[in-house]
């Protein structure tokens, strides 16, 4: 139905609108989690598209994490969060994109003098002053990640303004970020993260370290992210040397 409706009101390609109709299902959360999609060839023909702009749209949504597809078995809704490595995505817009509800809840939220390793990873001078947060974050009612940022004061003033969606806030600033250099390692979590995302002690864990840019080279973030590792998957395309 949602096909139908998109079709009616844009003139982008079939596979688009498509795609969109698909996103827009998940997001509206008429397609749940672990929901099994009917099969390319049912799709084609229930919606009157050649098969090859189904196989370009499902393509689309399994590489933005939307679905997965196990093969022989099909295609389904993705249940973990499937993240692109190559995107610079921010959690609440990841999360929308998957129907669930992102929600924060502050554990620090000041205005403080830059830390040694902060200082270093936003090239600030010492004594430098930054907004630093410190946030429990949630898809719907579950606790996903343990987040630590600081952006330069300078960038944004008030650490007040930011309720939700630090990158929402950048953005509304004219600060988009627009680059990213982030690394990515296992950990195991210690007693106060596996506290605070509800898993037992030492279990593992993908922690992120993001330094992000925005277009005039400016840093605007240096963000320490704990995901918990039994509810992200991190993909790429990787492409061979030539
Ligand atoms: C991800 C990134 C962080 C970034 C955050 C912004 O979690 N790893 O580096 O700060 O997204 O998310 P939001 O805009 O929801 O605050």
């Amino acid at each position: 139905d949602e096909y139908r409706r998109q079709a009616e009101d844009t003139h982008a390609p079939a596979y688009l609108r498509l795609r969109r109709a698909i996103r827009t299902s998940v997001e509206r959360g008429a397609l749940g989690p672990g929901h099994a999609l009917p099969s390319e060839r049912e799709l084609a023909r229930h919606l009157e598209l050649s098969r090859v702009t189904v196989r370009k749209a499902l393509a689309g949504l399994v590489e933005d994490g939307v679905l997965t597809q196990r093969h022989g078995a099909g295609t389904f809704v993705a249940e973990r969060i499937v993240k692109p490595l190559s995107k610079l995505t921010s959690f609440t817009g990841d999360l929308r994109a998957r129907g669930l509800n992102p929600r924060s809840v502050f554990m620090e939220r000041e205005v403080g003098e830059v830390t040694p390793e902060e200082a270093m990873a936003l090239n600030l001078s010492p004594g430098a002053l930054v907004v630093r947060l410190y946030r429990l974050r949630y898809g719907s009612d579950e606790p996903l990640a343990v987040e630590r940022s600081a952006i330069p004061h300078d960038i944004v003033n008030d650490p007040e303004m930011i309720e939700d969606s630090l990158y929402e806030v950048l953005e509304k600033l004219g600060c988009r970020p627009v680059r990213a250099l982030q690394r990515l390692r296992a950990v195991n979590f210690n007693a106060e993260q596996a506290r605070l995302l509800d898993v037992p002690e030492g279990s593992a864990g993908l922690a992120l370290e993001r330094r992000t840019f925005i277009a005039d080279g400016r840093l605007v973030e240096y963000t320490r992210s704990w995901y918990r590792g039994d509810a992200y998957d991190f993909v790429a395309e990787l492409q061979g040397e030539s």
